[in-house]
């Protein structure tokens, strides 16, 4: 990998990086704080199923919301120019958490249980809701064509890596 896209893939990672918190954040939020309501209240689908289940709660949407947005602060702190708008980061952290509840939902809706693997939606879906809905609303980031499969692929990447690492630490069930 050239030098300038290395320098490119590592400000596409710090230009993410509220979404990445948001993704992460309830994981140990609701944890900490031990009980949490979930989104659906407990409510069924017409399938009969959880609509969302009992892994997707106010508390993580607004812990998730909040610690993004207030990454993409001290990101703009940092580093300004990373965000072409002030409300970006909340973009960023909006899309994360509507791509994981979108997520669980498709989840529920083929069957699979709470917590239950479905590879690639698990591991990228909330980046993709992340930048759909970001770009849609501030127009796309300028940067070579090869960012942002590589973005994704990271992206796969760590999440499989600090999952792995949240269950080798005990905060999580299971290792993906
Ligand atoms: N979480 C939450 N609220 C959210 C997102 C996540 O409370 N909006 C917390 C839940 O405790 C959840 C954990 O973060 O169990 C991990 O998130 P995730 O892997 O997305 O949920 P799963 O439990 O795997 O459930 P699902 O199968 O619906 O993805
Ligand atoms: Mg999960």
């Amino acid at each position: 990998m050239g030098a300038h896209l290395l320098e490119e893939l590592i400000g596409a990672l710090i230009y993410v990086l509220p979404a990445y918190v948001a993704n992460g954040a309830p994981v140990v939020l609701v944890r900490a704080i031990g009980k949490a309501r979930p989104l659906d209240l407990g409510r069924n689908f017409l399938d009969g199923r959880r609509i969302l289940g009992d892994g997707k709660t106010f508390e993580g949407l607004g812990g998730g919301l909040l610690s993004g947005t207030l990454t993409g602060l001290v990101v703009s702190l940092l580093l300004p120019g990373t965000f072409r708008s002030a409300l970006e980061p909340l973009a960023l952290s909006s899309g994360a958490m509507l791509g994981d509840v979108l997520g669980s939902f498709a989840k529920r809706r083929i069957g699979i249980a709470r917590g239950g693997p479905l590879p690639v939606v698990d591991q990228v879906g909330f980046l993709a809701a992340a930048l759909l809905l970001t770009w849609s609303l501030f127009g796309p980031k300028e940067w070579s064509d090869a960012v942002t499969p590589l973005l994704f692929l990271v992206t796969a990447l760590l999440h499989l890596g600090t999952n792995a690492g949240a269950y080798l630490l005990g905060l999580k069930e299971r290792w993906y």
